[in-house]
């Protein structure tokens, strides 16, 4: 890089103006502010091609194909704590750092999650879409009776950081807390969160509540299809707030018909931003549009944490959330 030369960054999306304010103090920033449409596959490859870094959204895939062309590109930065967007192998290889935003949306997502739970037990997008199509004469005995959440068992698949704010939100429901996960919490946690370790099958068979609240990966695509959905009670509620992926849609679609079990609230699904159109036809399942995230104060903690993760990776020091630190010693110069 020549002398008093700036590095070039890119910023996929559109994001707070302190952001791109902050950013441009020291990168020369090419952004998405205007229009905020996603772009192509080839349209992020072109763009990326004089980059030394890009802040990418959970929404933008960027594989071996993206980087073919940029030569100069030393950091991918996720806005999300997720990254299957990413293939984080692909980017090893080439000595590309990768990172994510983890711990700062914990609580966010698990309230999101906690709303589409309370949503779907009690009936609540069901009962508002009546309402305004003009249909309440008055009050009813047996009017939208939903299921109670206090006092009731949740189980929680993926005890990872926003597994554990579920939990610590249990608690203020008195609720029985199982939870399942690749590996077992050291039993310093479980006491802390009162919450037991079970089978996945277990867990399914004993919760009316069952919470997603793991990563997306080859290994948890389709963990909860018909045979597992068949073990739940059929008065359980499944809430997902993690990756549609994680859920085979089709068989939920299938079993909310069926009333295999009582509800379900999603806030994001296979192939997103389309969905399976038997949702839409379901009287019971709560709906979000990927929102998890989504307060001003999360998303700029992530965005910023997202510019962090930039800055040093620009500077020549390791990233706060690097994913690859195999990357590291073979990293971009
Ligand atoms: C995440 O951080 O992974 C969220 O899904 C993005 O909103």
């Amino acid at each position: 890089m020549a002398a008093g030369e700036r590095r070039k960054i890119l910023v996929c999306r559109q994001t707070f103006e302190e952001v791109i304010e902050a950013l441009a103090e020291r990168f020369d920033v090419e952004h998405n502010q205007a229009t905020d449409a996603p772009w192509s596959a080839d349209e992020l490859r072109r763009r990326l091609a004089d980059k030394d870094g890009v802040l990418t959204s959970g929404a933008d895939r960027v594989d071996a194909a993206a980087v073919a062309d940029a030569p100069r590109l030393r950091a991918v930065c996720n806005v999300a704590v997720g990254y299957n967007n990413l293939d984080v192998a692909a980017l090893t290889e080439r000595g590309i750092l990768a990172t994510n935003t983890p711990g700062v949306l914990d609580d966010t997502t698990a309230d999101m999650a906690w709303a589409l739970m309370l949503a779907a037990a009690r009936r609540i997008s069901e009962a508002e879409r009546w309402l305004r199509a003009g249909n309440w004469k008055g009050w009813k005995n047996d009017q939208f009776l939903g299921v109670d959440v206090h006092h009731a068992t949740l189980g929680i698949v993926g005890m990872g950081r926003i597994g554990q704010a579920m939990a610590r939100r249990a608690k203020g429901f008195s609720m029985r807390v199982l939870y399942h996960n690749r590996r077992r919490c050291p039993k310093q946690v479980e006491k802390e969160l009162g919450a037991r370790y079970v089978t996945l099958e277990r867990l399914l068979k004993e919760s009316d509540f069952v919470s997603l609240n793991m990563p997306y990966s080859a290994e948890s695509h389709h963990l909860i299809g018909a045979k597992q959905i068949a073990l739940m009670k059929p008065t359980a509620v499944l809430v997902n707030a993690a990756r549609g992926a994680i859920v085979d849609d089709a068989a939920l679609v299938q079993a909310l018909k069926e009333k295999c079990i009582a509800a379900a609230g999603l806030d994001v699904y296979e192939g997103e931003p389309k969905f399976h159109p038997g949702f839409l036809e379901l009287e019971n399942v709560a709906l979000a549009p990927h929102i998890g995230s989504a307060t001003r104060a999360t998303r700029m903690k992530m965005n910023l944490l997202a510019v962090k993760n930039l800055v040093a990776a620009l500077s020549g020091r390791r990233p706060p959330s690097l994913l690859n630190p195999d990357a590291w010693p073979r990293r971009r110069r």
